[in-house]
């Protein structure tokens, strides 16, 4: 197998997915593999499901994992969406090494899907400033200038008010897709609370462009008529491929 061959794990709220990606492309060359997201969040689950993914592709090079919380120098600071403080402190990759033999490196996921449209996707090239939005369990950003990450940017946790319980809650108790599944609001009642969050988003960052990703990426056709935005704002390519790709991406760059 080419060294740039790396296996991506994509860690999330309802499902951990994985494939081998060739990171030179930034192309899957292998079926991309669901395993649902045990519902104990806690670090041994957590890794019986790698250490399956693992052994369903019979891999032993390196491995990049998406997480849906900050990661500094490697260790977990938040889990919001999985697992709190199951996971909190803890260095997965150390963890995934232990478990599984396999040298890994661990991200912030929509960093990992940001990452990934910035070199191959929607955003390729882009000089200007790139915002990620990643629409699922939860809202996940990453934001780049000139194609350089600011790491570990959280616009999902902003403030908003919601008018049902009448208080300020984080946004993506508000709009993120599992809230449209929970609450059965129609994609046009979901688009309007979403286009007030990318007016509050814009109002702090003024982006150039943003990529709207995550699970909600392949229901685009639903949605994107009602969307409105005062950047140019378009689906990611990658699709649901972007976080996988990004997270094996950075583990073939900073894995020596
Ligand atoms: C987490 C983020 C993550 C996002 C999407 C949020 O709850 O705080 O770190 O990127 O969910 O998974």
């Amino acid at each position: 197998m080419k060294k740039s061959v790396v296996l991506g794990i994509d860690i999330g709220g309802s499902g951990v997915k994985g494939a081998l990606v060739d990171t030179q492309k930034g192309e899957f060359i292998s079926e991309r593999i669901r395993i649902p997201t045990p519902s104990a969040h806690n670090m041994d689950s957590i890794l019986s499901v790698i250490e399956k993914l693992v052994s369903e592709f019979k891999w032993s090079g390196r491995i990049g994992c998406g997480f849906p919380g900050v990661i500094r120098s490697q260790k977990i600071e938040t889990a919001a969406n999985i697992g709190g403080r199951a996971f909190i402190g803890k260095n997965l990759g150390k963890e995934i090494k232990k478990a599984c033999g396999c040298d890994a490196w661990v991200i912030n996921d929509a960093d990992a899907a940001g990452i990934a449209e910035v070199k191959f996707g929607a955003g390729k090239g882009c000089k200007k400033v790139v915002l990620m939005l990643t629409v699922g369990t939860g809202i996940g950003s990453a934001i780049f200038s000139d194609g350089v990450l600011l790491p570990n940017v959280e616009f999902g946790h902003l403030r908003m008010r919601d008018k049902v319980q009448k208080k300020n809650i984080i946004a993506e108790k508000i709009c993120s897709d599992a809230v449209r599944k929970s609450h059965d609001l129609q994609w046009k009642q979901w688009a309007q609370r979403f286009n007030k969050y990318l007016e509050y988003v814009h109002s702090l960052v003024w982006p150039d462009l943003i990529i709207l990703g995550g699970g909600i990426a392949s229901k685009s056709e639903k949605f994107m008529k009602y969307i409105k935005s005062d950047s140019e704002i378009v689906v990611a390519e990658l699709q649901n491929r972007a976080g996988i790709i990004g997270a094996a991406y950075e583990a073939r760059r900073m894995i020596k």
